[in-house]
């Protein structure tokens, strides 16, 4: 049986993480993965970019917490690349719901709160197109 495709996906280490100094650990547990980084940015986006980027949340109630709180500081996108690279970086990030992500997933060791959930990760390979277009245009 032949392998699943490599493929990229996007993260982004959010204001949280990147202020506590977690960008370097979070990073090398992707490269221990064996999952390459193929381009890093880090900035604080504008909101008008963490509207685009987040445009899919744009009618639900948190809309514009999600907005301020991505664009209140610097954050640090990736884009990784490797086999079923989407599927392994969502198990590896744990649930949004930080307080019953697993220990030893991201969102388990790193993130304190539901906006302040330490990573985002693109969950398809459309949100990835999207992600990855706004954040490094
Ligand atoms: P993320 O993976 O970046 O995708 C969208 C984000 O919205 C999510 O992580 C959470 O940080 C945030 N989020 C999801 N649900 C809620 C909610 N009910 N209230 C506030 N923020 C939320």
């Amino acid at each position: 049986m032949s392998l699943p495709a490599v493929e990229r996906t996007l993260i982004v280490v959010k204001p949280d993480a990147t202020a506590k100094g977690h960008v370097g650990d979070i990073i090398s547990r992707f490269e221990k993965r064996g999952l390459k980084p193929v381009e890093i940015r880090m900035q604080t986006v504008s909101r008008a970019r963490a509207e685009q980027f987040y445009s899919v949340h744009k009618d639900k109630p948190f809309f514009g917490d999600l907005v301020s709180f991505i664009s209140s500081g610097p954050s640090v996108g990736v884009i990784l690349e490797g086999t079923d690279a989407i599927a392994v970086v969502r198990l590896m990030i744990g649930s949004t719901r930080s307080w019953t992500a697993a220990p030893g997933t991201i969102r388990g060791d790193f993130a304190t709160g539901l906006l302040d959930n330490a990573i985002h990760a693109s969950d398809s390979k459309d949100s990835f197109d999207w992600e990855s277009k706004t954040y490094f245009s």
